[in-house]
């Protein structure tokens, strides 16, 4: 244990030093746990082996090089390679605790969950709700799902990647389902930024103008989701404060203002007829809520 090392903090095996995997690696080194790295292209450990990291000569080196007690953390471009690295290790992971903190779909993560099992070890899947720059920081979290007992062992150097870290639940798939569903968020958010700094573009306004504007209007519609989130698990979309029809003539302002501005009109337009499904089938009284009955297929099937 060095003299900056909670007792808590464990030995960490980092497999994957791209963008992401960097950044990692030093917070947990930063953290006082003793880091082992490896990847593909060996150069990219450089500067974190010259902080104190130890070099490993391959992914199963840096596994054993950790111990029994060690923390094993992968993080690499996508599954693929996830499986390209992990399969020739076999019975080295056995015991062992995985945590993979790679993007992807929520039964890639169970596939890896399963393939840990038949090996003998115990997996947790993450997801980063972060960029780099932001890893180790207060605000920073890595969601984290599966394993319990990996958990109570590990979460004290996992939370050493951001204090808003925390495990989410038993089921391997959900912290990638929470990745999905803030990337979606993420996407929606940008999209409306940057087709709102084109509009405004069109009159010679900078996107620096509109920046603090539309940060005030995102902090307002975020202010809708408690309510939101309550309508969308009651089923209830009654009483609205805006109906959809509302919401639907409003949708034709920004169509319309983007074909006459000359900018593409292709995500108003569609974010217009997801709308005008679930008025034709019934539920433009409704608060707009109800278009997650529209997701869930529930209302308003394509024609
Ligand atoms: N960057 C972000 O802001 C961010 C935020 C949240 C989540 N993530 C997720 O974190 C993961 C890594 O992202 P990143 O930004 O670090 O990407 P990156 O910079 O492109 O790094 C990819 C890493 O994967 C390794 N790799 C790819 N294929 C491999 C293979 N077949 N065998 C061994 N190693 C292989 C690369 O090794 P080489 O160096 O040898 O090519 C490199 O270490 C992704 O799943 C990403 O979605 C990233």
């Amino acid at each position: 244990m060095t003299e900056h090392q909670s007792p808590d903090v464990t030995p960490v095996a980092v497999i994957g030093l791209g963008l992401m995997g960097q950044a990692l690696a030093g917070a947990f080194l930063g953290g006082g746990a003793p880091t082992t790295v490896w990847n593909r292209t060996a150069s990219k450990g450089d500067a974190l082996v010259a902080a104190g990291a130890r070099r490993a000569g391959s992914a199963r080196e840096a596994v054993e090089a950790v111990g029994p007690d060690g923390l094993v953390v992968l993080c690499l471009t996508d599954y693929d390679a996830v499986r390209e690295v992990l399969e020739p290790l076999g019975g080295v992971l056995a015991g062992r605790v995985l945590v993979n903190l790679t993007s992807g779909t929520s039964a890639a993560a169970r596939e890896v969950a399963e393939l840990m099992a038949r090996t003998g070890g115990a997996y947790l899947d993450g997801a980063i709700m972060a960029t780099p720059d932001g890893i180790g920081a207060d605000d920073a979290a890595v969601l984290v799902s599966g394993d319990p007992a990996a958990w109570d062992r590990y979460g004290a150097t996992l939370r050493l990647l951001g204090g808003g870290t925390a495990r989410i639940g038993a089921d391997h798939g959900l912290a990638a389902l929470y990745e999905m569903g803030v990337l979606g968020l993420m996407w929606g958010v940008l999209n409306g930024f940057l087709h709102g700094a084109a509009l405004l573009g069109a009159a010679g306004v900078s996107a620096e103008a509109f920046a603090p504007v539309a940060r005030h209007g995102i902090g307002t519609v975020a202010g809708w989701l408690t309510d939101y989130a309550r309508r969308v698990d009651a089923g209830d979309h009654a009483s609205p404060d805006a109906t959809l029809e509302t919401h639907l003539a409003t949708m034709d302002h920004l169509v319309h203002e983007s074909e006459a501005l000359g900018v593409d009109a292709e995500l108003p337009r569609f974010v217009r007829e997801l709308a005008r499904r679930a008025a034709a089938a019934g539920h433009g009284g409704d608060e707009y809520s109800v278009m997650a009955d529209v997701f869930r297929g529930r209302v308003g099937a394509p024609s």
